[in-house]
């Protein structure tokens, strides 16, 4: 007997359809999982033959060969776990099921026949409303991830045995629906605000003009002078994400695997902060199966290097290009995957070694040598890609304890989204391309 089951399977932040088909023979018992398998599907298959068992069901004594096509994409996750099984019980006639057209499935199955979470659902659920798929089944555990495509029923499904009487009609299952204004009222909040910061008039100003132009900072400045401070501040005066672009950084973060459960969508600008020990893979992506690398991590909000030049010089120079593209490619054997990497690169540093050349009180102690390999570590890279450097002088005690702080990120946020107004609409009106991000200001220190 033959089935043949809708699922998919990553792709950078893509997912792809794979038919899934299931042949069942007479003949010596074998189970045979073909389509450029990896040990990953290899151990799927006990899984799935353990979870018949337990689920109730018989594991056939028969020749089973699944076939995963497109069989030249490499595939690795265990999201097949559910369909595989399935595709056994409708082909040796344990289960029937009388329509299985535009339906997909996803989800690994765990030993005792419960449903796991996988990654991606978002992108999976996506890529099932452009394929026409009108029914998804998911682990109930990341459901949500996936219900933010709204033109999909999404299933949630917490076993192979409920996935079976959902199917085969037996039981009601409520698809998951989720509302993306209350999501975004509800978690479009952020905890940090500018107006926590005092003083430090020239450093704000400077902030706001790179989020309105989305121009690369460099803070330089004592030990203690704010710069962390500012530098989280930085997303609460961006716009707020637009839906489409809320739903390119949940993709991301899902295929990450870093999406918290229960979330759906992740409506607030992204705030990365990578230790300076991050190798070149972590900072921009890759692996054997290529993941998104802190860059895309940090789409549409602030990569932030803290201690610039503690940064190993070889992840600086792999920047080079995502700044440039706004998205970065990683190839490893046979594949070549895309991610977005759209971000403002925030760097903060010390002025010299012992980190207080130019300050008020503290004088420098460092030898003239010294403070000129210290500057040049950083010069290299990526100092040409960062068009605002701003001193961030450290306050005294008396500024410190003096009155309020400065305004709030609300009002900020206001005058960067006029501005940003009128540079779009500018453009238009011009025609011109220019004046998108490599303006200088005469900030330079
Ligand atoms: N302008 C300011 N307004 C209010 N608090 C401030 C200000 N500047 C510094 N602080 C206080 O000092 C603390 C240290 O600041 P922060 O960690 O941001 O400094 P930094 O420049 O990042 O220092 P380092 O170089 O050591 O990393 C802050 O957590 C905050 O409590
Ligand atoms: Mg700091
Ligand atoms: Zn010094």
């Amino acid at each position: 007997m033959f089935t043949r089951i809708t699922s998919y399977t990553l792709y950078g932040v893509d997912a792809i359809k794979v038919d899934v088909e299931v042949h069942t023979a007479r003949g010596s018992p074998q189970f045979n999982i073909v389509g450029l398998p990896d040990k990953a599907i290899s151990e799927s298959r006990e899984r799935v033959r353990a979870g018949l068992i337990n689920s109730g069901y018989k594991f056939p004594l028969e020749r089973i060969t699944v076939n995963l096509s497109p069989a030249d994409l490499r595939k690795e996750s265990p999201a097949f776990d559910l369909p595989v099984a399935m595709g056994i019980l409708i082909a040796t006639g344990q289960v029937k099921i009388s329509d299985l057209e535009s339906i997909a499935m996803v989800g690994e199955i765990s030993l005792d026949g419960t449903v796991n979470r996988v990654r991606g659902l978002l992108s999976v659920a996506d890529q099932c409303s452009k394929d026409g798929i009108r029914t998804l089944l998911v682990p109930q555990d990341n459901a949500y991830e996936a219900a933010v495509i709204q033109k999909v029923r999404v299933i949630p499904i917490t076993s192979l045995g409920q996935a079976i009487a959902f199917l085969s009609g037996n039981s009601e299952v409520p698809s998951v629906q989720v509302d993306l204004a209350e999501i975004f009222s509800l978690n479009g909040k952020y905890d940090l605000d500018f107006s926590d910061v005092k003083g430090q008039e020239q450093a704000r100003r400077a902030l706001e003009v790179a989020v309105a132009g989305g121009h690369n900072v460099l803070m330089v400045g004592p030990p203690g002078s704010g710069k962390t401070m500012l530098a989280r501040r930085l997303p609460s005066i961006m716009p707020e994400l637009e839906v489409e672009e809320a739903v390119e950084v949940t993709r991301i973060y899902s295929i990450a695997g870093l999406l918290p459960s229960g979330i759906s969508l992740l409506t607030r600008r992204p705030f990365r902060k990578p230790h300076h020990t991050i190798s070149e893979v972590g900072l921009v992506g890759g692996g054997r199966f290529p993941r998104p690398g802190e860059i895309s991590l940090s789409h549409c909000g602030v990569l932030f290097l803290d201690e610039l030049t503690e940064f190993r010089q070889s992840a600086l120079e792999a920047l080079r290009q995502p700044l440039e593209d706004g998205e970065v490619s990683v190839s490893r054997s046979l594949i070549t995957v895309t991610f977005p990497a759209r971000f403002i690169l925030i760097g903060a540093m010390n002025p010299c070694p012992c980190g207080f050349r130019g300050d008020r009180s503290i004088p420098c102690q460092c030898p003239e040598n010294l403070y000129r390999q210290y500057r040049h570590k950083v010069s290299g890279p990526i100092l040409d890609r960062i068009d605002i450097h701003i001193p961030v002088p450290r306050l005294t005690r008396a500024e410190l304890l003096r009155g309020p702080g400065g305004e709030v990120s609300e009002i900020i946020r206001e005058r960067v989204k006029r501005a940003r107004d009128i540079q779009r609409k500018r453009f238009v009106d011009q025609r011109i391309k220019e004046n998108s991000g490599r303006t200088h200001y005469s900030l330079r220190t």
